[in-house]
């Protein structure tokens, strides 16, 4: 194949990327989203702050944008995200205790209401551990440490059909701590029968030429506990072929591990647009990392 998105369907896997709503009017960066890829993410369009920017108001202007455009390409859509501790529109963040949660609960059920039966897998919870694999101090978590249950439980009641995953970075090295933080948050929650369907690895690699240790065994390691894993915003500095062509085999080489997808189209448009990470220059040119990832998509 000589498409991402349809390499991977080779093996039954997806190829995405992240798409920003102000970006879709310039014709080259439309252009290759479409014809690469097959699932697309909203970068900053599904965020809280962009999704309720005064209480109980929603505004879908920018996050439907991103969805029409995709799904009249037959592009699927994950949903990023519904509970963060960054990206809350201001009258959130002012808030605390049982107010708080209420508002989460709120904006979840406001915001999955609206996209019902249309997203492929949502970001219930993003980013809620420290390195150390500990909790991350947010209003959020000053509400409870059961937060991201009740997140979880209020997002599968809200839409059961959707999958809800839990979504974090640096938890790629197996004998990092904050991996075996998620990793025990999930075990707990599949042990208790919390709704968890899936983990997103973000998988922002920076430096190195070689993977984090043991990055198949952690994919392998969190699908055992009975999720679906995906890579879900990757981009590599100075985007190392053997990190691209090594990250696409793991993934490969796990079946639970579902799908992957880059955080932008060119490096212009990356939010690490100096580190050049990602796999189509800023003339909209394929860079070696492009054709080492699709090598490895249609060897599968
Ligand atoms: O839209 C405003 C614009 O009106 C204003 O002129 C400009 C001035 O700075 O800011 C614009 O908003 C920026 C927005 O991106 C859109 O470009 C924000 O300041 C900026 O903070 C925001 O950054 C985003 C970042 O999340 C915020 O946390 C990045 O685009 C986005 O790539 C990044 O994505 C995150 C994932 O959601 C979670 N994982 C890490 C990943 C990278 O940080």
């Amino acid at each position: 194949e000589s498409t991402l998105g349809a390499a991977a369907a080779q093996s039954g896997r997806y190829f995405g990327t992240a798409i920003a709503a102000s970006r879709l009017s310039n014709s080259q960066y439309s252009t290759i989203a479409a014809r690469e890829f097959n699932m697309i993410t909203a970068e900053n369009e599904m965020k809280p702050d962009a999704l309720q920017p005064s209480r109980g108001q929603f505004n879908f202007s920018s996050g439907d944008q991103i969805y029409n455009w995709a799904t009249q390409r037959g592009l699927q859509v994950r949903g990023h995200t519904l509970a963060w501790h960054a990206q809350q529109p201001g009258w959130m963040q002012s808030l605390s205790g049982s107010a708080l949660r209420q508002a989460m609960i709120d904006h979840i059920n406001g915001v999955m209401a609206h996209y019902q039966g249309k997203i492929r897998a949502w970001d219930v919870v993003n980013e809620a551990f420290n390195e150390d694999g500990s909790r991350r101090s947010s209003n959020l978590q000053g509400t409870g440490n059961d937060w991201i249950e009740v997140a979880f439980r209020t997002a599968r009641a809200a839409d059961p059909a959707v999958k809800l995953c839990y979504n974090d970075y640096n938890i790629e090295n197996w004998s990092y701590g904050k991996t075996q933080g998620v990793y025990n948050m999930i075990r707990d929650f599949k042990s208790r029968g919390v709704p968890i369907d899936c983990v997103g690895l973000q998988t922002h690699f920076t430096g190195g030429s070689s993977l984090p240790s043991n990055f198949q065994t952690t994919l392998s390691n969190f699908a055992a506990l009975g999720v679906d894993v995906a890579l879900t915003e990757v981009d590599v500095t100075n985007s190392s072929t053997t990190q691209y062509a090594g990250l696409t085999q793991a993934c490969l080489n796990v079946p639970r591990c579902i799908g992957i997808t880059v955080w932008g189209v060119r490096d212009s448009d990356s939010w690490r647009a100096n580190e050049n990470p990602l796999l189509f220059d800023g003339n909209g040119n394929k860079k070696a990392a492009y054709t080492s990832v699709l090598n490895a998509l249609n060897a599968a």
